[in-house]
């Protein structure tokens, strides 16, 4: 039996999840490939830690003795940051790999070169464990909805802050607290302000974006916001409304026109993203033919994530075609101040151009606070806010039903 001679850049909890999956997935490796699996090279960082990898096996802190394992034909990159990967993985394309990566930050900056280095060099190029860890959703778009534009995306994108926000909600446990719990899981950032400051969900609904448009809208005119100023009152004021906060990538593709947002938004019991909890991803689809879709599944972890690479690994091998959908043409940033529904937390009596849809006055310990569901557009809303400081504002998700029921009002 021939060999596949791969080398993995990274071992921490993707990379050795996907080097547990290759040693005892062997069999099964066999039969779909029909080629013996081989780890040939481990690319580390610090050489004095203790791993539990085969010491047949080249393990190095140098990239060079990796690129020099002979007849190697996968790169498979787990690493953190645009560097130094980018430049790792332009020299395995150079040199005649496959490439398979799940680094987020490094395919949201330099998808598109890598791409183009891919097919000028005759490789494939991989993402899959790149967006939403273990739920297949760049198989989805790229095989099997080839037809439909896809004109909406509503998305949770990032595990660590949807376990933080359930957690607190489920447990009135502190932000610190979820956060710490998170990070001891495995499923938070070594730095995790790319989690809870949105930035993570951003690279992933970008590269989504260049996925489906060709091409992501201006990084500058996207609001990216993340979920450090979250209250715990105001999770139980959105809960009395019948609303989660969930942090929601979206994209919305309209008389071609793109707007991409990150940010904390409100969801109604019967939008598709309120029932996903705990680190669970879910992307809400819709496109033109088929209609709205869910998929939903762990967004984080060491075995969700490194199923992601092994199921592109056997999809990069067996040579399907993985042509990207490109439906763009020319795109523009959405920059018009359409009016949409708000969650308003807070006491203010100004006046403002729009409709109060639902107003309760909340008992939130021991101080009366109204909650407003207000539709305006957001240079009204944000005229609203400057003058009252005090006012907390998250926009409703847009298939959210409204009003959903009367608040409770508590004494
Ligand atoms: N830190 C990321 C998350 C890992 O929590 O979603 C997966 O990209």
């Amino acid at each position: 039996m021939g060999k596949i001679k791969v080398a993995l850049l990274g071992f921490g909890t993707v990379g050795s999840g996907v080097y547990e999956i290759i040693q005892s997935y062997q069999e099964r490796l066999d039969i779909l490939l029909g080629k013996r699996v081989e780890v040939s090279g481990v690319l580390i960082h610090d050489e004095k830690k203790e791993r539990n990898i085969n010491p047949e096996i080249l393990v190095t802190s140098d990239i060079n003795q990796i690129l020099a394992i002979p007849d190697l034909d996968v790169v498979i990159e787990a690493i953190v940051g645009v560097e130094p990967g980018y430049t790792y993985l332009s020299k395995a394309i150079d040199k005649g790999c496959h490439i398979i990566t799940a680094n987020k930050e490094l395919f949201a900056h330099k998808g598109r070169e890598l791409k183009q280095r891919a097919s000028e060099n005759n490789v494939r190029v991989s993402y899959e464990a790149s967006v939403a860890g273990g739920i297949p959703i760049i198989g989805t778009l790229r095989q099997l909805l080839k037809v439909n534009s896809v004109v909406q995306i509503e998305a949770i994108l990032n595990g660590t802050s949807n376990f933080i926000l359930s957690d607190i909600r489920n447990t009135q446990s502190s932000f610190q607290d979820a956060l710490q719990s998170a990070q001891d899981k495995g499923y938070a950032e070594a730095d995790p302000s790319n989690d809870i400051d949105g930035h993570d969900a951003f690279y992933k609904i970008v590269i989504l974006s260049e996925l489906l448009f060709g091409q992501q809208p201006d990084w500058e005119s996207i609001t990216r916001k993340g979920i450090r100023d979250i209250a715990l009152n105001h999770i139980s004021l959105a809960e009395s409304f019948g609303f989660r906060i969930k942090h929601v990538a979206s994209l919305t593709y309209k008389n071609k026109n793109l707007k991409v947002e990150v940010g904390p938004k409100v969801v109604s019991e019967d939008h598709p993203l309120y029932s996903v909890e705990g680190v669970d991803n879910a992307i809400a689809l819709t496109g033109n033919l088929v209609g709205q879709l869910k998929l939903q599944g762990p967004g984080a972890g060491k075995f969700p994530t490194a199923s992601a690479i092994i199921e592109d690994f056997v999809t990069v091998i067996n040579g399907e075609q993985q042509s990207d959908p490109l439906k763009g043409g020319t795109l523009t940033s959405i920059s018009e101040d359409s009016t949409q529904t708000w969650f308003v937390i807070g006491n203010s009596d100004d006046p403002f151009e729009g409709v109060t849809l639902f107003e309760e006055s909340i008992s939130d310990q021991g101080k009366h606070v109204t909650a407003r569901l207000i539709k305006t557009n957001r240079s009204e809303l944000e005229r609203l806010t400057l003058k009252n400081s005090d006012l907390v504002v998250y926009p409703v998700a847009s298939s959210s039903s409204l009003p959903i029921r009367k608040a409770v009002v508590t004494a």
